[in-house]
């Protein structure tokens, strides 16, 4: 027979004192059970263990909180949410922070990307936007337009959609046959032209070109999408090179495909910018956002797209649906509460200009630990940045492994680790001095793992 816990002992248990039941994700869960590395609270900057350890956050969670922890105004929002609405469905009828929401994006976003539909996470965005270009082709007439075209090292989150456009082998390879049509640009980082640049490589911007041979391969007629990260973050922070993101554009705009970008990590002040589109000059059709819009907060996330692929669904007869898609939680009243109280915070502490004015202090700092042990490369842009470690022979990822556990155990600072590669984004609010202690903090644990 089971035993089953007091649920009010299990609510006010301080620390968890069994890990067997939780199946944590992308995690190696037999390591972590032995050595957790476990958060109780966080403030900022900071991150608290439960013994009350500070830990100094290098990764804004998840590459979510861009507003830093725990923020007050953000807190209290949705408090007074919370008590106001809890919820209200988003079929068929709505509330007003939904369409305040998704006016204060629409507003942040470039061009005539002014409309916003809402999903929970990253990977409901991803499946959303690739949905809603099929079904573009479907009402305008082309339906035969059903290939969808993503890139070598692409994360477009974990949605069979996603897995299928997305580039990273090991998300990729255990599922099966995924989404049939789907075709790969290669990816744009080549190390011996562009080891160690600052922000965006010179060399690079022609592999835009393979999408004339994709083209040319199945022919335009079958194609209606290219998504990308117009900076691939999960994969290793990968800053578009010069020109990479117009060529796209152009060669899109040639064969009538439409153009996703996916910024789910760009957006929201991480490359000193509402979206990267902006700071890259190029106006997608779509936009696919979460984390920093709720500053982690709150799930949430969503497509924002362009005012003629909207209009387009916006036909025949006015009692009829015009798209059969959404999710129970679109537009949940919590994180839209949340949503508003963020962009509050971006605009009133001026976090994107932030962003921007710190990316040269916080280029040179991450530069600065070339020439540690096993680094083969450091990439940066934006308040973003990564490290490649050499792997230990015959045992790749092992570096990184132990590199994250000395640096929450030993460092004091969480980190963010793809294989043997240090991922680094801070929140937005980071000082010019706690730039220095992550430089610090990184390379002691870099020469631990020597
Ligand atoms: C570019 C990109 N797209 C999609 C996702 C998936 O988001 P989520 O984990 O919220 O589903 C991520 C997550 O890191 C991402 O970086």
């Amino acid at each position: 027979m089971t035993t089953v816990a007091s649920p009010i002992s299990v609510a006010r248990a301080e620390v968890p004192n069994d890990l067997a039941a939780l199946w944590l994700p992308f995690t190696p869960n037999r390591a972590f059970k032995k050595r957790p590395r476990l958060i109780a609270r966080s403030k900022d900057m900071h991150y608290y263990t439960p013994e009350g350890r500070e830990i100094l956050d290098a990764t804004a969670g998840l590459w979510c909180c861009n507003a830093g922890h725990n923020r007050a105004p953000i807190v209290a929002a949705i408090q007074r949410q919370a008590a106001e609405l809890d919820f209200s469905p988003t079929f068929q009828f709505a509330h007003p922070p939904a369409f305040v929401l998704s006016s204060r994006i629409a507003e942040l976003a470039p061009a005539d990307l002014d409309h916003v539909f809402f999903t929970n996470s990253g990977s409901e965005a991803v499946d959303t936007a690739l949905k809603i270009a099929l079904a573009y082709y479907n009402v305008t007439g082309h339906g035969s337009r059903q290939r969808l075209i993503g890139r070598e090292r692409g994360y477009h989150g974990v949605g069979f959609g996603g897995i299928s456009v997305g580039g990273m082998v090991n998300n990729r390879k255990f599922f099966g046959s995924l989404l049939s049509g789907v075709d790969h640009l290669p990816a744009t980082y080549n190390p011996e032209h562009q080891a160690f640049t600052k922000g965006e490589p010179e060399w690079g911007g022609h592999l835009a070109d393979a999408l004339e041979s994709i083209v040319a391969l199945h022919d335009a007629s079958t194609i209606a999408a290219v998504i990308v990260e117009p900076m691939a973050g999960s994969t290793g922070v990968l800053p578009p090179p010069k020109g990479y993101l117009q060529r796209l554009r152009e060669i899109c705009d040639r064969h009538g495909i439409l153009l996703i970008f996916d910024e789910v990590i760009t957006g929201f002040g991480r490359l000193g910018a509402p979206f990267a589109a902006e700071r890259y000059g190029v106006v997608p059709d779509m936009i696919t956002f979460a984390k920093g819009v709720t500053s982690g907060t709150v799930p949430m996330g969503g497509v924002i797209v362009r005012k003629g692929v909207y209009d387009a669904f916006m036909q025949g007869p006015e009692h009829a649906i015009e798209l059969f898609h959404g999710y129970t939680y679109s537009g949940h009243p919590l994180a839209c509460a949340a949503g508003l109280a963020t962009l509050d915070v971006y605009r009133d502490e001026r976090l994107f200009e932030r962003a921007k004015a710190l990316e040269p202090k916080w280029c040179d700092a991450i530069m600065g630990l070339r020439g540690l042990p096993n680094v083969l490369d450091i990439r940066c842009v934006g308040l973003t940045g990564a490290i490649d470690l050499a792997a230990i022979p015959g045992s790749p990822t092992l570096r990184g492994c132990r590199l994250l556990e000395h640096s929450f155990h030993e460092a004091n600072i969480m980190l963010r680790i793809s294989g043997d590669t240090i991922e680094l984004t801070p929140p937005l609010i980071i000082s010019e001095n706690q730039i220095d202690e992550i430089m610090e903090k990184v390379a002691a644990s870099i020469r631990a793992v020597a």
